[in-house]
């Protein structure tokens, strides 16, 4: 488009996201020898696994025994069959290391008095294949993402690793089913560039903004899961949205599930702890689908508290001032600040909170992103690979496990380095980039820029956020999910009508926040449209309509792509690896998943 033109640079891989995944991912590309950018929307350590708190899940067997095959155990369990058991046997092997390797890039670990890296006990994670609940979350006190997200940058720095920072990203370019490099625009001065590479690593994160209250930053618009629609690919189980127990009520900040790692547990109006009905041997450290299902249970059921008897307890007042301090300062702020509570004398007002995406690009446990091609339900398409909560790897299944998700982040960012390096060869001719594979992204920026219509982006995107919030929360049913998928159809078309008040390149928060919005509404289609389509009960995607679980005939993972131009959903399914990746483990069948 003659309007505007490209800067143009070349780099072997460029990572978009400098989260936990995403600085993992550079890092071990530059250490393969790959020229790597990573590009930014937001200064890379504000991005939101520096929100992370409670810690990150290795079988490290510090304060008593364990072993990689109670964590991977625990993590199929957890993920109510639906994770893949090749990807979830590589994650937890390399767990032990990928935690030590951030003990010696500085990472500042809370101790045992031996000195060792102190853990902390987390929903679902136990010893002995579910005997007993078991401390495998390594903690920085509950700062653990801070911590770590700071150690990696450093790393990152140290190591040449080429930052584009506040530059956001538009759109994958692609050429015949080939990821051939990334567009984005530099937020400061306006200006449009393009970056070819031979593989592009989306490193974007969740799209929890699609809900009205989650514990997610404002920028988690999951951008690449966005990018990865309109590139024509499909995202999967996009069904499965977490809903964290204790988000403080109404403001949605977190409160880490270490709290009642630390010995915290929650009480309902009568002061009764309740969850030793719903989870009798584990209690308050169930996973976190059956918690916000026994939380929201014991609200429709009036026995909330408040005047509007609308959210439950969490105590921490009886636990040790020593504990609150060392272990949970953060929250503890968190708490007096959000709820005005000091919470070595009150309780804390909580309500399950959108946290995280189990759905996201589906991949291999290399990183590379793979869709249905023919009968090939694994087919790698070239050049593209996704990390993190932008991915689906998928080791999360229905219902990931709290501390699983920093780890993640690493031992799949790590995965991403090794493959690059292996599959890729320094410096290698790159196809030149054509104005056809980038005219179509600078005419969607253009007409955005310049929406001239009725409606401020802010209030379609509360339309959409009360929709999803409102039909496809902690329980389903197809009544509330076909009037969200009737209420997103709406919003979409509106799309035409929409206003961005500033025409200006520079710092338009109006045309970041417009392009974000479209990032978030095709994913939250999307996910109506899995959820309705999936009619039994699994993990975190609850059917009063369909309440069991069938594996006969879903134990399957769904497929979505989306029409951009007419809201249209095409859904099919890939199946679940049903699988290890060695022989050294046997393939976990399912069961009743009783806690
Ligand atoms: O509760 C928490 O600290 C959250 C941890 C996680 O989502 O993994």
């Amino acid at each position: 488009m003659a309007a505007y033109e490209f800067i143009d640079h070349t780099f072997d891989v460029v990572v978009v996201g400098a989260g936990g995944s995403g600085l993992r991912a550079a890092l071990g590309c530059v250490e393969a020898g790959l020229k790597t950018a990573c590009v930014t929307k937001v200064f890379p350590t504000r991005s939101h696994t520096v929100a992370a708190q409670g810690g990150i899940s290795a079988s490290l067997g510090n304060m008593g025994p364990d072993d990689w095959r109670w964590h991977m155990y625990d993590t199929v369990k957890g993920s109510d069959w639906l994770g893949d058991q090749d990807a979830i046997e590589y994650m937890v092997r390399e767990a032990p290391a990928a935690v030590y390797e951030l003990e010696h890039w500085g990472v500042p670990f809370s101790r045992t008095v031996e000195g060792k890296i102190y853990q902390r006990a987390f929903g679902g994670m136990t010893r002995n294949y579910g005997e007993a609940p078991i401390q495998r979350t390594c903690a920085a006190a509950d700062r653990t993402g801070h911590a770590m997200l700071h150690a990696m940058y450093g790393q990152a720095l140290s190591r040449q690793v080429e930052f584009f920072i506040e530059y956001f990203a538009l759109d994958l370019i692609m050429d015949e089913g080939v990821c051939r490099g990334v567009a984005a625009w530099k937020l400061d001065d306006g200006t449009l560039h393009r970056f070819s590479a031979q593989a592009v690593v989306l490193a974007t994160g969740g799209y929890g903004r699609a809900y009205f209250s989650c514990t997610s930053a404002h920028t988690c618009t999951g951008d690449g899961g966005g990018m990865t629609l309109r590139a024509g690919l499909p995202l999967q189980d996009m069904e499965f949205v977490q809903f964290h127990p204790t988000g403080i009520y109404g403001a949605g900040c977190l409160i880490t599930e270490g709290a009642r790692g630390e010995g915290g547990y929650l009480t309902n109006s009568a002061g009764e702890r309740f969850m030793e009905r719903y989870a009798p041997s584990v209690k308050d450290l169930a996973p976190r689908d059956m918690v916000s299902r026994a939380m929201t249970i014991e609200i429709r059921e009036g026995r909330g508290v408040g005047s509007k008897q609308d959210h439950l307890f969490l105590h921490l007042d009886h636990l040790d001032p020593k504990v609150l301090h060392e272990r949970l300062p953060g929250i503890s702020d968190t708490a007096r600040i959000f709820s005005g509570v000091d919470v070595a004398k009150d309780p804390i007002p909580v309500l399950p909170t959108v946290h995280y995406n189990m759905g996201g690009i589906p991949t291999n446990f290399h990183g590379e992103v793979v869709t249905l091609a023919g009968d090939d339900p694994d087919a790698v398409v070239p050049g593209l690979l996704a990390v993190g909560e932008a991915a689906c790897v998928s080791v999360h299944g229905a219902n990931r496990l709290g501390s699983n998700s920093l780890i993640d982040l690493v031992v799949f960012g790590r995965a991403v380095g090794l493959h690059c390096g292996e599959a890729l060869k320094a410096g290698a001719s790159q196809r030149e980039l054509q104005a056809s594979w980038t005219d179509p992204h600078l005419a969607r920026f253009d007409r955005l820029r310049h929406a001239a219509g009725a409606i401020p982006t802010s209030a379609l995107r509360l339309e959409m956020q009360m929709a999803t919030q409102e039909d496809a929360a902690v329980f389903r049913t197809s009544e509330t999910l076909e009037s969200g998928v009737r209420r997103l159809e709406t919003i979409h078309g509106k799309r035409a009508d929409l206003r961005v008040t500033d025409r200006g390149l520079i710092w338009n928060t109006d045309l970041v926040e417009t392009l974000e919005f479209e990032n978030l509404i095709g994913q939250a289609v999307v996910t109506v449209a899995s959820a309705v389509n999936r009619t039994e009960s699994r993990g975190a995607h609850a059917r009063e309509d369909f309440p069991e679980r069938d594996d006969e005939a879903w134990m399957k993972h769904t497929l979505a792509w989306f029409d951009d131009a007419t809201g249209g959903v095409r859904i099919d399914y890939r199946p679940v690896h049903a699988y290890t990746m060695t022989n050294d483990v046997a393939y976990i069948p399912p069961k009743a998943r009783v806690y």
